[in-house]
């Protein structure tokens, strides 16, 4: 079995097929390997690893480089993708020995941390990834924003195709969410440039010249739904101005569809308002996004509450060993640990203390460490509850 990584140009004729097989209808109609070649100057700066036996693709993973934000400090991150193997060859330990090594190299490439969307969260958890929340969605009807459709806000929205809004919806992500929100993450920009081309509406909202929010959305039809992908605001302002514009379309399509995140309450938007929102997790098309921490050094400087403790993350090859955490007002400070560790956890237990998702008790309860109550105090203050929002879909 030989492991290699390929370039994106050899993208078509050793992963694509896996690809298609795994992840959309087939057989594909003829055309779409050119097509699938048109696309991979996109993929450029994506490291692609497959597993060959006698010239044969039997197994492939990626990685896109990305940059998320995590508690404030923004890391090199790698988003993991098009996982699949041979039909024929699954279970045989590919696709475990090609996640290994891609994760050890991103690491080695500067990645601090990595995130996933999983068909089965179980499996990725065997590889120290734990589950972060997905995006909800809010339906309902435009008349509910009846309040907003007169109302004098300071800003404008502007309605534009996708070639023409793709800056100032991406410049929102890239300079704004990216470095306040936690979670956040965007793709480099050879990655990102394909979106460019994508067939949606963009409403961009600015006020005293800034972009303060931008959706994205198609119109299903005359009367249907307007689909929007997820509602990007800076501040209220900007969530006001975009609820406005949807309120606008009150005589031309009964529901709004738009995806928020989890700090999101849409029943607040307006006093009449009648909204559904809801969250769907499922296998193996909806999974919610996974993170791990691939590199604990690269933590330094990560705005934490205060303490101090010794824990030790067991059985990991890239987080793993007994490491000193300590918070020098309010930034932590790494190192490693010669004291006896306080609290043992996995790296996905304690990856999901750095994202904010669990609390020490539930990472006891989830099986993810011994936690001793004196410990549960001391790591509940330095890594409080603080519900990340990962919006890139890769
Ligand atoms: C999911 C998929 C990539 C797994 O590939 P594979 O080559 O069978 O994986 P491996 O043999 O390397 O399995 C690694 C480990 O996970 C286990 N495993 C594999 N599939 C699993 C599943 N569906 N559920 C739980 N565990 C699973 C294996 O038993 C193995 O366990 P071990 O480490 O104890 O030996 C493959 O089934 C596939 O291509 N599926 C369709 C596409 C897809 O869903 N891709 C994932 C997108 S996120």
């Amino acid at each position: 079995m030989k492991f290699r990584q390929i370039s994106a140009a050899e993208r078509t004729a050793t992963m694509f097929p896996l690809q298609a097989y795994a992840f959309v209808p087939s057989p594909w109609p003829a055309g779409d390997a050119e097509a699938n070649s048109e696309r991979m100057k996109f993929f450029e700066s994506t490291v692609s690893l497959v597993a060959e036996e006698e010239g044969q693709t039997l197994a492939a993973v990626a990685a896109f480089r990305m940059r998320q934000n995590v508690r404030g400090r923004l890391h090199d991150m790698a988003g993991v993708a098009s996982v699949s193997s041979h039909p024929s060859a699954r279970r045989r330990g590919l696709v475990r020995e090609l996640l290994n090594r891609l994760l050890r190299q991103m690491r080695d490439e500067g990645c601090a941390v990595s995130a996933l969307y999983p068909f089965r969260a179980g499996f990725y958890a065997r590889f120290g990834f734990v589950g972060i929340p997905r995006y909800r969605t809010a339906a309902f009807a435009p008349e509910g924003l009846g309040h907003l459709l007169r109302a004098e806000l300071p800003g404008e929205v502007s309605w534009l195709p996708m070639s023409e809004g793709f800056d100032a919806w991406d410049g929102l992500q890239r300079r704004h969410l990216l470095t306040h929100r936690h979670g956040f993450a965007v793709f480099d920009d050879v990655r990102a440039a394909e979106f460019r081309d994508d067939k949606y509406w963009v409403a961009v909202a600015r006020s005293g010249g800034e972009v303060v929010g931008a959706v994205r959305y198609r119109i299903k039809s005359y009367g249907g739904d307007l689909v929007a992908d997820h509602l990007l605001c800076a501040n209220p302002l900007g969530r006001a101005l975009l609820l406005q514009f949807f309120a606008r379309h009150v005589d031309q399509v009964s529901r709004v569809v738009v995806k928020v995140s989890t700090d999101e309450v849409p029943e607040l938007w307006g006093t009449d308002i009648e909204v559904i929102t809801e969250g769907k997790v499922d296998r193996p098309s909806h999974g919610g996004p996974m993170v791990r921490v691939l590199d604990m050094e690269a933590l330094d400087g990560t705005a934490v509450g205060p303490g101090a403790i010794t824990v030790e993350i067991p059985d990991d090859e890239l987080a793993g060993g007994v490491w000193r955490l300590e918070s020098a007002d309010g930034a932590l400070k790494v190192s490693k640990g010669t004291a006896a560790p306080s609290a043992r956890v996995s790296v996905g237990g304690f990856s999901a203390l750095l994202y904010g998702v669990l609390d020490p008790v539930e990472v006891v309860t989830r099986g993810l460490g011994e936690v001793p109550p004196e410990a549960v105090a001391t790591l509940g203050a330095m890594f409080p509850r603080e519900m990340p929002y990962l919006v890139a879909d890769f």
